[in-house]
């Protein structure tokens, strides 16, 4: 039975917390066997939760690497990581105009920022019975599992409360009940380890996924092709975006999920497309696709009504449905290489960094590649893995930030809508 302090506390009156705390369905945090396990969250730093507070500064312009803790809920991916950075020099004074690309000439840094680990787990099964995301069962699993994932992800990167530096948390656009569940936990660890806190923008965290390990060369133009998203972003400079284009409908994930259900496909319905078009042995006329003259946007539901008109009322044989989600994933990767080889081409030929969870598509890395390479563009994925949501994108801008622009307030909001916006400069700020 639990028990609860009954008298209000000196200072403000205030409930003082639970004598006997809700057991935690969770085993205790291992710190490597050593010594009694600390409570998950560690204690107030502060003397009181109420007491004046100032507001954590960011590390000095000559601090090393700082070690940040990141987390990402903004859809039904609940993720945390570990990750070092920036190790290129960014936070120790360097430059961030591309001439830091190869790192500190003594040796001391890879560049980019160095991930420890990187945990995620997936909500799929879960939404599978839906036929799709259910925002509010979403958000309910994200709080089931945020405490063991970021638990995890600090067991495998062996670091301690007392090691961490910096908390990186997306706070927008996503599903608002989602991104408040990271959002909350991680201002909470913030006031209770009197860390700097920094909110990332879950587009911006989708390109800083090509700075894990690496540094990012500048101007580069990245293409942001998820679920949600397509956008044409062209940065000259650590956290300055400009939009040169994005979607006037669909995004190019959407329509790969909406074209796998009418296939009937079983969600998550993206990589499940793309698996069957992949078995369809041979070339493929690609769909229809939409002509937007004189644009650097895309569209992409008029494939979608294309694919509804021929599949509306009809069975297939495996055969010709292979052959259809060929001709349908063509028609995407077309519209995609073809649009952003035009814009590289616009704005000088910078690199190209393809990220999201569409940059997984392998017709996709393939096609653009072949044709990037035929008039002397370069095209960067980053792996797999770091395509779709995951935390050690936003460690990797929440590094970033945190040594260029400092840290945001510990009153930081989230929001279902936020837009990219580039980031003050500290003396801005
Ligand atoms: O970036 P992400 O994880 O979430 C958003 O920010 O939206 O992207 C998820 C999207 C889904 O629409 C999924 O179907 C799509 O990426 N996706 C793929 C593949 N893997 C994931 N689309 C095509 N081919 C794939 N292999
Ligand atoms: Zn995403």
């Amino acid at each position: 039975m639990l028990a609860f302090h009954t008298s209000a506390c000196e200072c403000c009156r205030c409930i003082p917390p639970l004598t006997d705390p809700v057991a935690s369905p969770f085993p205790p945090l291992s710190r490597g066997g050593v010594g009694k396990p600390p409570p998950f969250i560690p204690p107030l730093v502060t003397s009181h939760p109420h007491a004046p507070r100032k507001v954590a500064s960011a590390p000095p312009s000559n601090s090393p690497p700082v070690l940040l803790l990141a987390l990402e809920t903004s859809c039904d991916e609940t993720s945390a990581a570990i990750a070092r950075g920036p190790t290129d020099g960014t936070a120790v004074g360097g430059p961030t105009d591309g001439s830091a690309v190869g790192g500190p000439t003594d040796g001391s840094a890879v560049g980019g920022v160095e991930l420890l680990s990187n945990v995620v787990a997936s909500q799929d099964d879960l939404h599978a019975q839906f036929g799709g995301i259910v925002p509010e069962v979403a958000s309910r699993r994200h709080i089931e599992m945020i405490l063991p994932v970021i638990r995890e992800a600090m067991d495998r990167a062996s670091v301690t409360w007392d090691d961490l530096q910096g908390i990186a948390v997306t706070n927008g656009p996503g599903l608002i009940g989602s991104l408040v569940v990271g959002l909350a936990t991680a201002k909470g660890i913030a006031h209770a380890r009197d860390l700097p806190l920094v909110g990332i923008h879950h587009l911006e965290a989708h390109i800083y996924a090509a700075a894990v390990g690496q540094p990012l060369p500048f101007p580069l133009l990245a293409l942001i092709a998820s679920g949600g998203h397509s956008h044409l972003v062209l940065m000259r400079d650590h956290g300055r975006y400009e939009v040169l284009g994005r979607t006037r409908d669909d995004a190019p994930g959407e329509a790969f999920d909406k074209g796998a259900r009418l296939l009937g496909l079983p969600y998550p319905g993206g990589p499940q497309l793309a698996a069957l078009a992949d078995s369809f042995p041979g070339n493929v006329e690609p769909m229809p696709r939409a002509h937007l003259p004189d644009s650097r946007d895309f569209s992409f539901s008029g494939v979608k009504a294309h694919l509804a008109r021929l599949v509306r009322g009809k069975d297939f044989e495996d055969t010709e449905r292979a052959r259809l989600a060929a001709a349908y994933q063509e028609s995407i990767a077309l519209a995609l290489t073809q649009r952003v080889i035009q814009v590289a081409d616009e704005v000088g030929g910078p690199p190209i960094f393809v990220v999201g969870g569409v940059a997984r598509n392998a017709r996709l890395r393939e096609l653009l590649a072949s044709r990037a390479s035929q008039i002397g563009l370069r095209v960067n994925f980053p792996d797999p893995t770091l395509c779709t949501d995951n935390a050690a994108m936003v460690a990797a801008a929440g590094a970033y930030k945190l040594a260029l622009a400092g840290p945001d307030s510990p009153h930081l909001d989230c929001s279902a809508n936020l837009p990219l916006e580039s980031w003050p400069t500290k003396n801005e700020s």
